[in-house]
């Protein structure tokens, strides 16, 4: 019988974190710098950045090539939001990041947590192929952890195009997301996703039918000294 696969020690992850994505990471897990106590005044280059955009978004025919920046949460980050998940994850739940980079939170989050699927989505095709390499790598020296029908899975595409009427919790990286591009999720999680109970931000927005049952700080490349990651719950 195949059973539903335990999750990893925490202890454990750093190392295939560095396995799966060695040099070709954005940063390594060791690079990141100590997480301080206080929370910060301000949030660093991602504060200046989401000026940017509203400049931007208030000036019509400018691109929005902002979406695109890359910054991915710390390691550490990742596990203090998968210690506040409201009831944690489980075989039945499906784990979508929008816009998931080269992996790293999808990869966290299938091992140390007992979740179903694991999903992300990224329109970029070099971050997508780096992710996707990491999970035939992942699947091809840790085949237990796909266990029971476990499904760690990138789609290469736009998060307004994929498919995410499974998820049970998506992630959202957006600070740096414009209006449009927000309110199309929005359009796509109200009529579309029968099962979703939670979505973890980093930008503040409206998610109609959730309201905000948790805040944290994270902390990423590109918000060395933390931003504000908020939980909608149904
Ligand atoms: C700030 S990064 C976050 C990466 C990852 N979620 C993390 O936290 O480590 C945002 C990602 O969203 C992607 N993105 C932006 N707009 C997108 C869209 N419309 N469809 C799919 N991906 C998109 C960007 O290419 C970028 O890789």
């Amino acid at each position: 019988m195949n059973d539903h696969p335990t999750p990893l020690d925490r202890a454990a992850i750093p190392a295939i974190l560095e396995r799966l994505y060695g040099d070709a990471a954005g940063h390594t897990f060791h690079d990141v710098p100590p997480e301080p106590e206080e929370p910060p005044e301000y949030e660093g280059l991602a504060d200046l950045l989401a000026v940017v955009r509203q400049l931007k978004q208030a000036v019509r025919g400018l691109p929005r090539d902002l979406e695109h920046v890359y910054g991915e949460l710390t390691p550490a980050s990742v596990h203090n939001v998968i210690d506040r998940l409201p009831g944690g994850l489980g075989a039945g739940d499906v784990f979508i990041d929008l816009g998931s980079g080269i992996g790293k939170v999808c990869v966290q989050v299938f091992l140390a947590t007992a979740v179903g699927a694991c999903r992300g989505i990224e329109l970029s095709a070099p971050r997508h192929r780096q992710a996707e390499a990491a999970r035939q790598r992942l699947q091809a020296d840790y085949p237990a952890i796909f266990a029971a029908g476990r499904r760690l899975d990138f789609v290469q595409g736009d998060i307004l195009a994929a498919d995410i009427g499974d998820a049970t919790m998506v992630f959202l990286c957006a600070r740096l997301f414009g209006d449009d591009l927000m309110a199309g999720i929005v359009r796509k999680m109200a009529t579309g996703c029968p099962r979703l109970r939670h979505v973890l931000s980093t930008r503040e927005f409206p998610f109609p039918g959730l309201a905000v049952s948790d805040t944290l700080t994270v902390y990423s490349a590109y918000a060395p000294r933390g931003e504000s990651l908020w939980i909608y719950s149904a």
